[in-house]
């Protein structure tokens, strides 16, 4: 790929090619799209909104908005997007290492942000690749907003992310690339009824009472591949729920993702660091 640039953005234009990735992205309709006008005020007032050009195309962006979680002031990033023609170069990553060095010039020491448990290459990105961590599950966060859900009358559940940018662990996942988990050892809450192969595979029920430290949680590779109206996606969302709710309550915080067939989380007792 040529050489890309990272800057923040500030023109209406700027702003209007944001607008198009969205479409672009997530195919959101009207209703759904952050505006012009809102990314007019919200730079104005302490966002944070960059974005990665190559040569002069804007191939994607970063946007969060300052916010208070518990009582501390934090960047709530609301969008990550990278254009489809320009993915899997790191572009991602890349963003959200400049929007981590933007807060931290600024003051900030948290940027938080919701993503959708079932989606494993940005658990994979979130928690691997930057060394976000969060113990916060969201039943159906964005209610039923049909750009939102997976499938028909699968709610919109969410984990909610804490990001902890001055710590040393997520500088050590900035200076170098976090090794490959093998989570073969870790006991599981939760994973495949045996026998299954992609994409007919079918959660276990979860088991909620491990005493083990550190704990493993299967998710599917590709959930759209597990196919809208056949039920599959509501049982294993379903399952994960209740697996992360058990022991989120009982101390545990997310910890890392290994990404592969099978994807898992790595759940493990802990305070999340500060
Ligand atoms: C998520 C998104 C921003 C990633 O952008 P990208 O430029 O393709 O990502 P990168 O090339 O920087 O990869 C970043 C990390 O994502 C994960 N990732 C990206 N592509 C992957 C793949 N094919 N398989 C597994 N992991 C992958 C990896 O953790 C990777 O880091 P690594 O290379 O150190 O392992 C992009 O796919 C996108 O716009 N998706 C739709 C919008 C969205 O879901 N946004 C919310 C993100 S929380």
């Amino acid at each position: 790929m040529p050489d890309v640039r990272i800057r923040p953005l500030s023109r209406t234009a700027e702003f209007a090619a944001c607008v198009e990735i969205q479409r672009r992205v997530w195919g959101h309709n009207e209703l759904d799209i952050t505006p012009v006008h809102q990314f007019c005020v919200a730079v104005h007032t302490g966002s944070i909104l960059l974005g990665a050009f190559v040569g002069r195309d804007l191939a994607g962006y970063v946007y969060s908005f300052p916010a208070v979680f518990n009582g501390r002031t934090s960047q709530h990033s609301h969008h990550l997007a990278v254009d489809p023609s320009f993915r899997g170069a790191g572009l991602g990553k890349r963003l959200k290492w400049a929007q981590r060095e933007e807060a931290l010039r600024r003051g900030f020491r948290l940027i938080t942000w919701t993503y959708d448990p079932m989606q494993a290459l940005n658990a994979n990105l979130n928690l691997h690749a930057l060394g976000a961590d969060g113990r916060t599950y969201l039943r159906n966060f964005y209610g039923d907003t049909p750009a939102l859900v997976l499938d028909a009358g699968v709610p919109t559940d969410r984990l909610f992310l804490e990001w902890r940018i001055r710590t040393a662990r997520v500088e050590a996942r900035r200076r170098k690339k976090a090794s490959p988990l093998d989570p073969s050892g870790l006991p599981a809450a939760l994973e495949r009824k045996p026998g299954g192969v992609f994409p007919d595979i079918e959660p276990r029920p979860p088991r909620l009472s491990l005493e083990a430290p550190v704990i493993r949680v299967e998710i599917p590779r590709h959930v759209a591949s597990l196919g809208r109206g056949t039920g599959r996606i509501a049982a294993w969302q379903s399952a994960v729920r209740s697996a992360m709710e058990a022991y989120f309550r009982r101390g545990f915080c997310l910890d890392d993702f290994l990404y592969g067939d099978p994807s898992h989380y790595v759940l493990k007792r802990r305070r999340p660091s500060s």
